[in-house]
């Protein structure tokens, strides 16, 4: 008798533990504040989720997904290397989009398109003739021939999900990235678009969008735009296109930040500037980097990824830090809550982030929330 009672003492014990360690599920428990209730009278939250998230293969990362976000932004899955992989007619792989926009439907979620124009991620092909040769700035027909691919490009991917992607990043990172003031080349020369179209690229590439869905928020979106150079420049770009009547419809600021970079009065300066342009602005890619190496860069590349992760190792306190750069960003980000409409974060987890060493997020490896996680819910309050 006494060994049944204690069996069953036991089996009661486990399945308290159980239930215990399902709670502690970050997104489980009813009653715990989220982001998205946090924030509600101020702007939508949003989360960049991956193919393993959104296919619902990552239960635990689908659980964060919907009970923590409003909003989606698809990590990889429409850059056009993904969506659009070969030249002949039709060559799209619109499988991975198709179920990315299925589940942001299914669960009610504001649903972003990224991105349709960037130097990354763009398949060689887009930018050569039928022989592998470079097409050339100074050839009319060559330059045609790109913006007819580009045409077709847009008028597809925008096409095909006309009415279901409220949003799209249109032109991603066409800056110059410099930080000198003295240079003044407005546009990244490295970038093909660049080189062969110029300015006209992105002007095509906003009317083309436009053009196939006419109620989309268009947006540009760019890194580093918060310090004084880049900003300078995006102001000068998007007074242009403005001037144009081009139809850029909103700012999307990257905000891949560092634990101490962007500081509260650069954020808040830019966000001020910014919206003497008259669009809403958008926080796009949101992480703050906890690495040793990541506290001396500031940009987003992903070809300075590695450097910037370099090592890997954290900086000391790096969890408390990174709360309190947190805590120092939404608060910038409710006084201009006005002009902001939408803060999202460039992963869910620090296991899903692509500076995974930087530990950048507010929900760890095993899916649980971080200091950094209370810290955002506290800036929330009055
Ligand atoms: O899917 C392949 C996999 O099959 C292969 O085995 C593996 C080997 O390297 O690569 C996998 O693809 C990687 C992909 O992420 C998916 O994980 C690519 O190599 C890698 O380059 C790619 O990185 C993405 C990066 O953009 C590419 O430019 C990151 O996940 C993504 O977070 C990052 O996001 C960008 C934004 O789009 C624009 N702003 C900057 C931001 C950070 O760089």
């Amino acid at each position: 008798m006494k060994n049944f009672i204690t069996a069953i003492l036991a089996w009661a014990g486990m399945i308290v533990a159980a239930s215990l360690a399902n709670c502690a599920t970050a997104g489980d428990s009813a009653s715990a504040p989220t982001l998205k209730d946090a924030y509600k009278n101020d702007f939508l939250i949003g989360v960049a989720i991956n193919q393993r998230q959104f296919t619902g293969e990552d239960t635990n990362g689908v659980a964060l997904i919907t009970s923590q976000f409003n909003a989606i932004s698809p990590e990889n899955v429409m850059k056009w290397a993904l969506i659009h992989p070969n030249p002949v007619t039709n060559a799209y792989d619109f499988g991975p989009a198709d179920d990315y926009i299925a589940f942001g439907e299914q669960h009610h979620m504001f649903i972003v398109g990224h991105t349709l124009v960037w130097h990354n991620q763009t398949p060689r092909w887009v930018f050569q003739d039928e022989n592998g040769r470079l097409l050339n700035a100074t050839n009319a027909a060559d330059r045609e021939l790109l913006l007819q691919r580009m045409h077709d490009h847009i008028q597809t991917v925008v096409g095909r999900y006309k009415g279901r992607i409220k949003c799209w990043d249109v032109v991603n990172e066409a800056l110059n990235d410099s930080s000198s003031l003295n240079d003044t080349n407005l546009l990244r020369r490295s970038s093909p678009w660049v080189r062969i179209l110029g300015v006209d690229f992105i002007v095509k590439a906003f009317q083309y969008a436009h053009e196939a869905d006419p109620d989309a928020i268009l947006r540009y979106n760019d890194y580093s735009i918060e310090n004084p150079a880049k900003r300078e420049r995006l102001i000068t770009l998007i007074k242009y296109l403005q001037s144009q009547h081009v139809p850029v419809m909103a700012i999307g600021s990257q905000t891949h930040a560092n634990l101490s970079w962007p500081g509260v009065e650069l954020e808040d300066s830019f966000l001020t500037e910014v919206s003497s342009l008259g669009l809403p602005t958008h926080i796009t890619e949101l992480d703050v980097n906890g690495s040793q190496g990541g506290q001396r860069s500031q940009s987003a590349d992903i070809t300075q990824n590695a450097q910037a992760n370099g090592g890997g190792s954290q900086v000391d306190s790096a969890p408390e830090k990174l709360a309190q750069q947190y805590a120092n960003l939404f608060k910038v980000f409710v006084k201009h809550r006005d002009e902001i409409k939408l803060v999202t974060f460039w992963g869910v987890t620090d296991a899903d982030s692509w500076r995974r060493n930087g530990k950048p997020l507010l929900f760890d490896g095993n899916w649980q929330p971080k200091p950094a996680f209370d810290a955002v819910i506290k800036a929330a309050q009055p």
